[in-house]
């Protein structure tokens, strides 16, 4: 990576893509590489810290990518990140105290923008990378320009309806679930589908409804008690005597009050367990975990499109910030956020709470699809 620094003719930006990858991630690279190339003066240098967070905190030369047309080229299609990343978890590793990690990170990061002459940053990410920019901008007194991209498959970000890469996941999802289908109806099966999603039940709900599940199981319902165990069994004991098959879509985050989860133990894989113990000898379950298969989608048009329109409004965003904190001394530059709502993006402040809760719209979506009005 040859050195360069900003000057008066050339703005130097940071980008990285920290925290889980999403579907989508290289099509807003590629749309910020494009964007990039309209603004001559000054003219931007585009770097790529490589192993999001890790990359952003160690700020060496070998954690820098040049990233352009070349690094992007045929990647349109592809899920993952050609900047790679690493889980906050990762920054334990580096960061003598354990406590505080997002607060001592986001001083590393200030200082590595300083090293690197980085005047503006494009973090593309989920709750987590909003808050670290929000410390981020803090330690740099709002002297380099930040916005943020939301992407996650889990579509739990506060101040957006969705994030880069939930429409792929649910994708793949219900074409996996659509398939697992065809085989539970050969044989009248019962079939649990664990989706991913971490405490949302956001892709869970979409798939349920979207696949015609005839039950779908959400961490936002809370704890499944016992009764709602008990009930669950007698709908798929009755759907069985009549030989017909049942999907079950269960969330990754679905808890249950009657037993005790082991640590390595899938939540589908529990709830395969807990209907066994409820219902007759001999009853048909199987358990599909699609894991990763949803991380790894092939990103849908609608995401790239969308990817396309967040990477042209953030390095636009962060160019003007730029450009006015270069101009007068005593200007300053929130951290923003894309606000992503299909198919138009906005600008926004980073909300206070990054996390974004939705019971209500999740349970509405599982009522929808069951018919079982649960809220
Ligand atoms: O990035 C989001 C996510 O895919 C969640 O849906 C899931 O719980 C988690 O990441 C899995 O993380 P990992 O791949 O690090 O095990």
């Amino acid at each position: 990576m040859p050195s360069m620094s900003s000057g008066p003719d050339r703005l130097r930006v940071g980008i990285a893509t920290p925290g889980g990858d999403a579907p989508g991630m290289n099509a807003c690279l590629r749309s910020i590489v494009k964007a990039s190339r309209v603004h001559t003066s000054p003219t931007i240098e585009l770097v790529g810290f490589l192993d999001g967070a890790l990359g952003l905190v160690r700020g060496r030369k070998k954690d820098i990518v040049r990233v352009d047309e070349r690094l992007l080229a045929d990647k349109l299609d592809r899920a993952g990140t050609v900047l790679r990343s690493a889980r906050a978890d990762s920054l334990r590793g580096i960061l003598a105290t354990p406590e505080n990690i997002l607060l001592i990170a986001a001083d590393r990061i200030a200082a590595t923008c300083l090293k690197q002459h980085i005047k503006g940053l494009v973090l593309i990410g989920g709750d987590t990378t909003c808050e670290a920019a929000r410390l981020v901008s803090r330690a740099t007194d709002g002297r380099v320009a930040i916005v943020v991209i939301p992407a996650s498959i889990d579509n739990d970000v506060a101040g957006t309806s969705t994030t880069i890469g939930f429409d792929s996941a649910v994708e793949a999802a219900v074409a996996s679930v659509d398939n697992i289908r065809q085989t539970a109806a050969a044989l009248g099966r019962i079939f649990i589908v664990e989706t991913m999603g971490a405490e949302s039940g956001q892709i869970a709900a979409h798939v349920g409804l979207a696949s015609g599940a005839e039950e779908v199981l959400v961490p936002e319902h809370g704890d499944y008690s016992e009764a709602d165990l008990k009930e669950l069994a007698d709908r798929l004991r009755h759907r069985s005597e009549q030989t017909r098959s049942s999907l079950v879509i269960a969330a990754e985050g679905a808890t249950f009050s009657s037993a005790v989860q082991t640590p390595t133990e899938r939540a589908g894989s529990l709830l395969e367990r807990l209907l066994r113990e409820r219902m007759p000898h001999g009853t048909q379950i199987r358990t599909t975990i699609l894991g990763h298969l949803q991380r790894g989608a092939l990103p849908t048009a609608t995401t790239r499109a969308l990817a396309a329109e967040a990477g042209v409004l953030a390095l636009d965003t962060v160019y003007d910030h730029c450009r006015r904190i270069s101009r007068a001394d005593s200007a300053r530059a929130k951290a923003r956020m894309v606000s992503l709502h299909p198919p138009a993006v906005a600008l926004r402040d980073i909300p206070k709470t990054v996390r974004r809760r939705d019971r209500k719209e999740v349970l509405r979506l599982v009522a929808l699809q069951t018919g079982r009005l649960s809220y």
